[in-house]
């Protein structure tokens, strides 16, 4: 084996291996953690440890792009009751609000253990003496106590992507001491927002009886520190790839495609019911039936990028999802003229960047999201400092993002005035809120996350730099 001074451990890989008819193939994983942590990784040159998206056995460890990759095998079973179950059907709602039910089943506990416990064992293995192991998201949560077990001569880092609830959500947790105990086995747990990093202190004096100050809490004779760090993306290389001529040239294209339509309202999702898309669809509808919008003036364009199909909750969603749709278009299309276009596909980044920069107004309203890197993608692929970022209060991207058109998904109203005023604004008031928003992105990208979350880990400068 390999070792590494910089391991980062995640559920995935950067890369999912799919079968096809031609045999294996590799594409980009899904999701926000990938985005950032790519060129982190590229950078560090380190080790990336995580699930390579099959079952069975698991590839060899392999380099891409600089990136060493050491894939962990799940079985079929490990899938649905590690990845389907416990992580997205308990942890995943619990921590966004509960905004739908979790479900409680011991056998998912007892298989989210087994497969922490292989990351663990797959970190020990290819972590040089003294190496930093950075450990993401709640898929993972008992593998830092796991991990220093095995290695307490590494320097752990545990960073959650996703919200940490208050302390009574929290408390519903059948096994929320052991989840509390694996993440205190962190030098530095880091959150998205400064109020989960509270909650995060206060749930550790609530259920352990441990004392802190400030961030830091004492923890068997060791401190374990809580920080925000707030996640962000390679603002630079968005921007570059918004820029790319072939990009820009797309861009016209879709609006073509579109028919020229005075106002393209724009959303990109994982197809998950955190995001807010029903009610965003919802204030669509009601805006073309009040007579605020029209079609063909107005269109939306809906990216719903098929996620965790086989999890209850994401098929029932599904289905209310392309209902509304169907019955938008029903009602305000023509032939010819879709009100919605709703695309249930994955799209490349380079697409996604054309259509940011196609996009007149992009909605952006979950009703809870620890960041949200599409709301930040949007706004650095908007050198023309056109364009107007609609975004719900509830993600973590509005305390940064404070020049969008902020809204309570919640309250339908709240989101339909949003809505029109920003397909309303003002040129030079939508360029004075791009660019404030587009200079704090510069400073605020993803190295500058990176590099403060391993300066506080206590990182040596060079190789946190
Ligand atoms: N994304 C993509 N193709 C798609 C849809 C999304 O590459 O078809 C990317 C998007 O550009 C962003 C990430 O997936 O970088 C989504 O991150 P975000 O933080 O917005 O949400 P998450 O999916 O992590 O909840
Ligand atoms: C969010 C989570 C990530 C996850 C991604 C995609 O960004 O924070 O941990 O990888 O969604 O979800 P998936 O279940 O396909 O990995």
């Amino acid at each position: 084996t390999v070792r590494s001074s910089f391991v980062v451990v995640a559920n995935r890989l950067p890369v999912d291996e799919v079968s096809t008819p031609d045999g294996r193939q590799w594409r980009r994983s899904p999701g926000g953690l990938v985005t950032a942590l790519h060129p982190v990784l590229a950078e560090h040159q380190g080790t990336w440890v995580g699930w390579a998206g099959g079952t069975g056995a698991a590839p060899d460890p392999f380099d891409l792009e600089g990136i060493r990759l050491h894939p962990v095998p799940l079985s079929a079973e490990e899938l649905e009751r590690y990845y389907e179950g416990q992580s997205n059907a308990t942890i995943w709602p619990l921590y966004h609000d509960a905004v739908e039910t979790p479900a409680y089943k011991r056998r998912w506990r007892e298989a989210y253990r087994l497969v922490n416990a292989r990351f663990a064992e797959a970190a020990a293995d290819v972590a040089a003496e003294g190496a930093t192991v950075w450990v993401q998201d709640y898929q993972l949560q008992l593998v830092p106590a796991m991990l220093r077990e095995l290695r307490p001569d590494l320097r752990i880092g545990f960073f959650l992507h996703i919200p940490f609830p208050p302390i009574e959500l929290f408390m519903q947790m059948p096994f929320r001491t052991e989840i509390l105990r694996g993440l205190l086995g962190a030098d530095l747990v880091g959150f998205q927002q400064r109020l989960a990093a509270q909650n995060f202190v206060r749930l550790a004096r609530h259920l352990l009886g441990l004392r802190y100050e400030g961030q830091m809490i004492q923890v068997d004779g060791r401190q374990v520190k809580a920080g925000a760090f707030p996640i962000s993306i390679d603002t630079r290389e968005m921007e570059r790839m918004a820029a790319d001529p072939a990009v820009q040239a797309r861009a016209k294209e879709i609006r073509e495609e579109l028919g020229n339509p005075k106002t393209i309202i724009l959303g990109v999702d994982r197809l998950d019911y955190t995001k807010g898309i029903e009610l965003r669809l919802k204030a669509f509808r009601e805006l073309l039936a009040d007579g605020k919008l029209s079609v063909p003036d107005a269109v939306m364009v809906q990216v719903a990028t098929p996620s965790r199909e086989r999890v209850e909750h994401y098929q029932a969603l599904r289905v209310k999802v392309e209902r509304e749709v169907g019955r938008i278009n029903g009602e305000f299309g023509r032939v010819g003229v879709p009100a919605v276009h709703y695309l249930h596909q994955s799209y490349s980044r380079s697409e996604l960047a054309a259509m940011y920069v196609a996009a007149d107004v992009m909605m952006v309203t979950p009703l809870r999201d620890g960041m949200n890197l599409v709301a930040k993608e949007y706004v650095a692929s908007r050198a023309d400092q056109g364009g107007a970022l609609v975004l719900s209060e509830f993600a973590g991207a509005a305390t940064e993002l404070r020049q969008a058109f902020l809204c309570n998904p919640h309250d339908p109203d709240a989101v339909k005035d949003a809505l029109l005023r920003a397909v309303h604004v003002e040129k030079p008031e939508a360029r004075r809120r791009m660019r404030t928003m587009q200079r704090h992105l510069r400073t605020n990208d993803v190295g500058h996350w990176a590099k403060s979350f391993l300066t506080e880990l206590g990182v040596p400068e060079a190789e946190a730099a």
